[in-house]
């Protein structure tokens, strides 16, 4: 598929890497359609001409429904939908030391498992139902993290992100028909306001070590990625683990 030629929806487009595959994209031309819950974050984007914005809670099955509705009605459909809005959390499953519960918040379980993959379902089910009735190729581009693989301390965040992973594979194998791809970035750690509010300056020296290339991910490099998958026709069902060599 043509960059130039692809309307691309961005969950969590808002800011972080969401924002800047959006941009990165625009300027090659493609429509983008920019979805956040952050209104302000909204409204503070800068006007394109390319470029539609909708506010709206990814994790509202039924605002979702009428979103999608809307921008295959009045603004042409997308042909990409970049699952990327997300939640990074982490909390162990016991902490001893804590004075109150000791156990991993149901809560925060919850929300984490609610945006990281509840709302990847509810977008993507919609939004394949369209490009389908519309017969129109398409790809599912769903950002996970190097966290699938288990990372002590985050429960809930690798297993939501496993779990996209298995959507991926599952979407591509029953998609391939209707000739819509789906396909997984699942990226180490990036040099993204995220991971600095995150990690302590220590915890993020610890682990820049222990990846081969020692060096934090760039943004550019995930846009690279997103770009490989778009042209590359015959990339599907796959995670691209980009994450330095540190998974190896
Ligand atoms: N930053 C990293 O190094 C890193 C590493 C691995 C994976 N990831 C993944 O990349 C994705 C983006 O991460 P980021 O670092 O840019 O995060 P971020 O916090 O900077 O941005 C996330 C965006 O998603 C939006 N969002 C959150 N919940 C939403 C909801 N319910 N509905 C609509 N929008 C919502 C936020 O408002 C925000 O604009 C996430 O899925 C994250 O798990 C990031």
């Amino acid at each position: 598929m043509e960059i130039s030629q692809s309307r691309v929806l961005v969950t969590g487009g808002g800011k972080g890497i969401g924002n800047f595959i959006a941009n990165g994209l625009l300027q090659k031309a493609a429509r983008v359609i920019i979805v956040d819950q952050d209104e302000q974050l909204i409204n503070d984007l800068a006007e394109h001409e390319n470029l539609v914005k909708y506010h709206c809670d990814v994790t509202d099955f039924s605002a979702v429904e009428r979103l999608v509705e809307q921008i295959f009605e009045k603004d042409g459909g997308v042909n990409v939908c970049i699952n990327n809005a997300g939640i990074i959390h982490s909390e162990p499953l016991v902490n001893l030391l804590s004075r109150q519960e000791k156990k991993h918040s149901i809560t925060n379980w919850q929300r984490v498992i609610d945006v990281n993959l509840n709302a990847v379902f509810y977008v993507t089910s919609n939004v394949a139902e369209k490009m389908i009735l519309k017969k129109q190729k398409g790809l599912v581009i769903n950002i996970s993290s190097i966290a699938a693989q288990g990372n002590a301390g985050q429960s809930a965040y690798a297993a939501s992100k496993a779990a996209v992973e298995a959507l991926t594979k599952t979407w591509s194998k029953e998609l391939g028909m209707f000739k819509i791809r789906c396909a997984c970035i699942a990226p180490g750690f990036f040099d993204t306001p995220s991971t600095q509010q995150s990690l302590s300056e220590n915890m993020l020296s610890k682990w820049q070590k222990l990846v081969p290339v020692a060096r934090l991910g760039k943004m550019e490099e995930l846009l690279s990625a997103v770009e490989f998958i778009i042209e590359n026709e015959y990339f599907n069902g796959k995670v691209l683990a980009l994450d330095g060599g540190l998974s190896i």
